[in-house]
């Protein structure tokens, strides 16, 4: 099965993403909403947490993990992968949502001025930067962390003029840098594309997140048939949660756009 992790239900727009593009296959989802938010812990922490939340998925049968969440992506995938995974699972991936956002936005920026948006410990990890500039040396980055987004989604503030004043606060300073491509680097601002697009003016592209990481996905398990071949196709849909199960499926119904039957609650 494929594995979608992240701090809370957020990731969940990524899992509708996979949804979309490759029903075929089994996932487990877990949203470890005990310890979230991660947008504004240590690195040392965060860590941790994505390293107990991958050993549970790989433990509950997934054979590939993405973290669907930037800030773990951000702060954990790279320690996952190069320190952990090879003494514990050798034969498994996690993959994150960092690099197929970074390659979309280099691919497709026709003057290379890029801006990344997303949770504080996102952009001050400058792992957005660096996947870029790796990808082509010359591009202009500029990030911005915009902290008060993920709470307003989650109460539901979507549209509402006090959340349009604060996008535009976060937004001024990139709109001034005529970026021609934005990275929604954080799991909740697909709900926010279009009015970051408003904002920023028909000068300006936002990358659909989801849709991208589900494109690489599949592009991925194409390359690597290996993997492939070991997923479930039994489409199983299996939700585990650190916190309340109801309160998970209320706000997880609503993050994924459809109904989740049963959530587990699971403790790391
Ligand atoms: N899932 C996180 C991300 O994509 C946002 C929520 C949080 O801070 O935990 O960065």
């Amino acid at each position: 099965m494929i594995g979608v992790f992240d701090s809370g239900y957020g990731g969940l727009t990524i899992l509708k993403g996979f949804l979309d593009l490759m029903p075929q296959y089994g996932y487990l989802y877990l949203g470890d909403s005990a310890h979230a938010p991660y947008g504004n812990k240590s690195l040392k922490i965060v860590f941790e947490y994505t390293r107990q939340a991958v050993n549970f998925l790989f433990s509950q049968g997934a054979e590939l993990i993405i973290l669907a969440c930037n800030t773990a992506s951000a702060k954990a995938l790279r320690k996952i992968q190069q320190e952990w995974l090879p003494g514990h699972y050798p034969d498994r991936r996690v993959l994150g949502v960092v690099i197929p956002l970074a390659e979309a936005a280099a691919e497709k920026s026709r003057r290379g001025r890029i801006a990344v948006i997303g949770t504080k410990a996102t952009v001050e990890s400058g792992v957005f930067n660096q996947e870029l500039h790796k990808l082509n040396p010359s591009l202009k980055v500029f990030g911005q962390a915009c902290p008060l987004l993920v709470p307003l989604v989650e109460e539901g503030w979507v549209g509402k003029p006090e959340t349009n004043m604060i996008l535009k606060k976060y937004l001024r300073n990139l709109k001034s840098k005529s970026v021609d491509f934005l990275i929604p680097g954080c799991t909740h601002y697909p709900f926010l594309k279009k009015d970051i697009e408003r904002i920023m003016g028909k000068n300006c592209k936002v990358l659909d997140a989801p849709g991208i990481v589900a494109d690489k996905l599949a592009d991925y398990l194409k390359r690597h048939p290996e993997i492939e071949i070991m997923l479930s196709k039994k489409r199983e849909r299996l939700f585990f949660t650190t916190d309340d199960p109801d309160r998970f499926k209320v706000f997880g119904e609503s993050f994924l756009g459809s109904r989740i039957s049963e959530v587990i609650a699971v403790s790391l």
